[in-house]
């Protein structure tokens, strides 16, 4: 367990750098790679954000194609004026096993480590730098009588592999979550996803599409900057091909905003 915690502090401790070379893009196709985390290369419409895969207004919403450790890993909307993701996009595998287990977080070596301080970021990633540098602070603010967390859109426990674990703990993929929502009902709905994905999409593999979101709320801030979301919802599915069945489902849950006793 304390193994565990170590772990996890350490990732807390990396989400604080910018992640490896991750780009702002103009839309998720520019990327091919990034396309793939869609089912059939198809984004979600939502009205006068994203709209048959064009971003609306692109000075607001910027794509991320979430890049780590030399490999794209998932695909983020990022909404600059509420500091938060409208919602992070990727495959659901299960446990990948026989990969090549990555060196540990620990064990990144220093020429990396220079890179994720900036030294080499290319291209639109320096906006990133700039989402990371306006949120950092904020989320080190106390909110009086209501313990918020980092909560994750694309969670850990959906992940295939260490490396892509890692890769969510960026500030790109984290609402602001009540802790009681966090670590219960959006918990329980994160395993019972986890569950029917694992159940339903196996066949000679396992492949599910999973786009999580968040919707913001009208006035309630972090910090007054960092937007409170209202709620958070999640939508997945995957086609079978042992049993010719397609599989989809959608969740979502109002979370605690308000200040006040939880
Ligand atoms: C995505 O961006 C590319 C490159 O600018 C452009 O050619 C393409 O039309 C855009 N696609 C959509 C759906 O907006
Ligand atoms: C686009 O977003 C910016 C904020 O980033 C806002 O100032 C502007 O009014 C928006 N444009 C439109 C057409 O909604
Ligand atoms: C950086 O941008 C340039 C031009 O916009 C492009 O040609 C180049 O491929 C980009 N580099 C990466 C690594 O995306
Ligand atoms: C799917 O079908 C293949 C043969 O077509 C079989 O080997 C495999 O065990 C099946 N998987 C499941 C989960 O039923
Ligand atoms: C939003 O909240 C802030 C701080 O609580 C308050 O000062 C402001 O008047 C509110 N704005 C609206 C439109 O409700
Ligand atoms: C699906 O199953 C059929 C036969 O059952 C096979 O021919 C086909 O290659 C399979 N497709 C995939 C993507 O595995
Ligand atoms: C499972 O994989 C085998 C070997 O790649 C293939 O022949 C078979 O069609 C696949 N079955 C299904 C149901 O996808
Ligand atoms: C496909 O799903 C339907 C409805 O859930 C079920 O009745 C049927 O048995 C499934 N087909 C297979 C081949 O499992």
């Amino acid at each position: 367990m304390m193994g565990v915690l170590n772990h996890l502090s350490t990732l807390l401790l990396l989400s604080l750098l910018p992640p490896a070379l991750s780009h702002v893009v103009e839309n998720f196709s520019v990327v091919p790679q990034c396309k793939t985390f869609f089912l059939e290369g198809t984004t979600p419409n939502l009205p006068g954000i994203l709209v048959g895969g064009t971003v609306q207004n692109q000075s607001r919403y910027k794509p991320i194609c979430q890049k780590y450790n030399n490999m794209y890993r998932f695909a983020t909307l990022y909404d600059t004026t509420n500091k938060i993701p409208v919602f992070s996009a990727y495959t659901f595998t299960g446990k990948v096993v026989g990969r090549p287990k990555s060196p540990g977080l620990e064990s990144i070596d220093v020429e990396e480590m220079k890179t994720q301080h900036g030294a080499k970021l290319i291209n639109n990633s320096r906006d990133i730098r700039v989402i990371h540098q306006a949120v950092d602070a904020d989320y080190n603010a106390t909110v009086t009588n209501m313990i918020l967390e980092r909560g994750h859109l694309f969670p850990c426990s959906h992940t295939p592999d260490d490396d892509t674990m890692a890769s969510t703990f960026t500030l790109t993929n984290v609402v602001p979550q009540e802790r009681g929502f966090n670590r219960g009902r959006w918990c329980r709905v994160e395993q019972n996803v986890k569950k029917t994905l694992l159940e339903k999409c196996k066949d000679n593999k396992t492949k599910a599409y999973v786009v999580t979101g968040a919707v913001p709320s009208n006035n309630n801030t972090l910090n007054n900057r960092v937007n409170i979301p209202a709620l958070l919802w999640t939508a997945f599915c995957c086609y079978n091909n042992n049993t010719s069945n397609w599989t989809v489902g959608a969740y979502w849950g109002r979370t605690k905003t308000t200040l006040g006793k939880h």
